[in-house]
């Protein structure tokens, strides 16, 4: 599958020209820049999908020579390409690699890199598209964003061909308010046709397929809906702890980390309403409102849509890890969640009283995030006679990663002379029928930004209406610290609290215990 092109790619250079590009990394010397961005352009360019008048800029505050530069993004390559470094091709992209080194608030710097773009304008003999790609610490955005504004860099020119566009990594503000700020900030100097919000989890293969499953299908419509569904639960566990990233982590937690954005957008394109066309704003209006329709949650003690945890030292793949408390850079009066179930309801006629459980982890058992939609039994069960037979609920589940992949699971007869039945599952995977080596989701963001196609990315008002929910739960949090936050042992699937909040309510999560 190396060389062959992949089915993802078939029509897409032929309908989906880019524009003359200039990409300028901010945070250039940092860990997703080597892991995820760099690697990503090479492959776009291995793909033949970038314009043959493209440049990228690295720019940090480290000071780096342009050849020191390149032979890091070589190493880069080399360990994180989803393919293999392919000498004809790197020469292309390293010569089209320089670097540039300021300090994020100081406006000269911006205006050396505006010369810099000038001279390579001029030396493509055209008007380059100036893509912003703002990969750094949070406490920089704001100032990156002015000073973009202030030189001449962020030029206005929106629903042109070489507007500029700015691309901003997470975390999106670490609250309503820090979130309303920045959208400000962004909108004094870009129009929100400019703008482009990351979530990594809408560049997946199996998130974008969940629309084409549910509304290019006739058979799921019908009973996507409170007549047919019991609940759904979004589960995003990772096996990993915080690692080297404690700093960050810390001042995090998983409800800001995971939840507010990754989680929030599977349950927005799980449960909205079947946008007008496929227009970008028609789809991110479906799924401001989903969003917005999600009743606030309720915080009581006896009565909580929420539950926080943090991992405890255990097992994982047979080995010991420390406790979250024992991570370095971890403080010991850390009252910081590496845990968070939410139980949400959506207040509309589709979901009226199915509840949306969802959860994501850190040192869980398995590294697994899906989407299970679990149905109703059959109105009239006639296999319900005196607990005789083992009947199961159907459910859907959308592996979202890894095995990426749709599962049904059916009731089924015991082939045999007697009526005995068993629950059997009904596979589809996407590397059997697609093949392996897909393209990252980087590389689908970063190409969907220089064509400027926002379906993927996400609005301010989007993000402002998942911070509304959660605010009340991290002001909660922040009022009662250790109070109530739990412990699982890393290697579990997490606290006890979480499995009773489901069966309040009669259910149990797909994997628990
Ligand atoms: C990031 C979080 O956004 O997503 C990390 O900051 C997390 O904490 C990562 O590990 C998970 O992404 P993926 O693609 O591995 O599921």
């Amino acid at each position: 599958m190396e060389d062959s092109r992949h089915p993802f790619l078939e029509g897409l250079s032929k309908h989906r020209g880019v524009a003359p590009a200039v990409v300028v990394i901010f945070g250039a010397s940092g860990d997703l820049t080597a892991r995820k961005l760099v690697p990503a352009i090479y492959n776009l360019s291995v793909d033949n999908l970038l314009p043959n008048e493209f440049h990228l800029i690295g720019f940090g505050r480290k000071s780096i020579p342009d050849e020191a530069f390149r032979a890091s993004m070589e190493d880069a390559i080399k360990q994180h390409s989803r393919r293999t470094l392919r000498g004809e091709i790197w020469q292309r992209v390293r010569a089209e690699m320089s670097y540039t080194s300021s300090d994020y608030a100081d406006l000269k710097g911006y205006e050396e890199l505006a010369k810099k773009i000038d001279a390579l304008e001029a030396s493509f003999g055209r008007p380059l598209q100036r893509i912003f790609y703002i990969s750094t610490p949070p406490n920089v955005f704001e100032p990156i964003i002015e000073c973009l504004g202030k030189s001449r860099l962020a030029k206005t020119n929106h629903g042109t061909q070489t507007a500029s566009k700015v691309i901003i990594e997470k975390p999106f503000g670490r609250d309503l308010k820090s979130a309303q700020r920045l959208n400000r900030v962004i909108n004094q100097v870009f129009d929100e046709s400019q703008v482009f919000r990351i979530d990594h989890y809408l560049g997946k293969e199996t998130v974008q397929d969940l629309l084409v499953q549910r509304f290019a299908n006739a058979i799921f419509e019908p009973i996507w809906n409170h007549n047919y569904v019991e609940c759904v639960q979004i589960t995003v566990a990772e096996k990993l702890g915080v690692g080297s990233r404690g700093g960050y982590y810390d001042g995090s937690g998983a409800l800001r980390d995971m939840i507010q954005n990754h989680t929030m957008q599977l349950v927005a394109l799980t449960a909205m309403e079947a946008p007008k066309s496929l227009d970008p704003e028609s789809i991110r209006d479906e799924k401001v409102k989903v969003i917005q329709a999600i009743q606030p949650l309720k915080l009581g003690v006896d009565q909580s849509d929420v539950v926080r945890a943090r991992y405890a030292s255990g097992l994982i793949d047979g080995k010991e890890v420390a406790a979250y408390l024992d991570e370095e850079g971890i403080p010991k009066d850390s009252f910081t969640e590496t845990y968070a179930a939410l139980r949400l309801k959506i207040d509309n006629a589709r979901w009226k009283n199915v509840p949306f459980y969802i959860r994501s982890g850190k040192r869980m058992a398995r590294r697994t995030s899906e989407i299970a939609i679990r149905f109703k039994r059959p109105p009239v069960n006639l296999f319900s006679e005196g607990g005789r037979f083992n009947v199961t609920d159907n459910t859907m589940v959308i592996q979202i990663q890894p095995n990426e992949g749709i599962t049904l699971v059916m009731n089924s007869k015991i082939p045999g002379l007697e009526t005995r039945m068993q629950p059997v599952k009904m596979h589809f995977r996407y590397a059997t029928t697609f093949g392996s080596n897909t393209p990252e989701a980087y590389e689908r963001l970063i190409l969907d930004a220089m064509i400027g196609d926002g379906t993927l990315f996400i609005r301010g008002d989007e993000t402002e209406a998942s911070w509304k929910l959660i605010d009340p739960v991290l002001q909660h949090w922040e009022a009662t610290k250790c109070d109530g936050l739990e412990l699982y042992p890393s290697g579990s699937w997490g606290p006890k609290s979480s499995d009773a909040m489901l069966n309040e309510k009669g259910h149990e999560w797909r994997h628990s215990g």
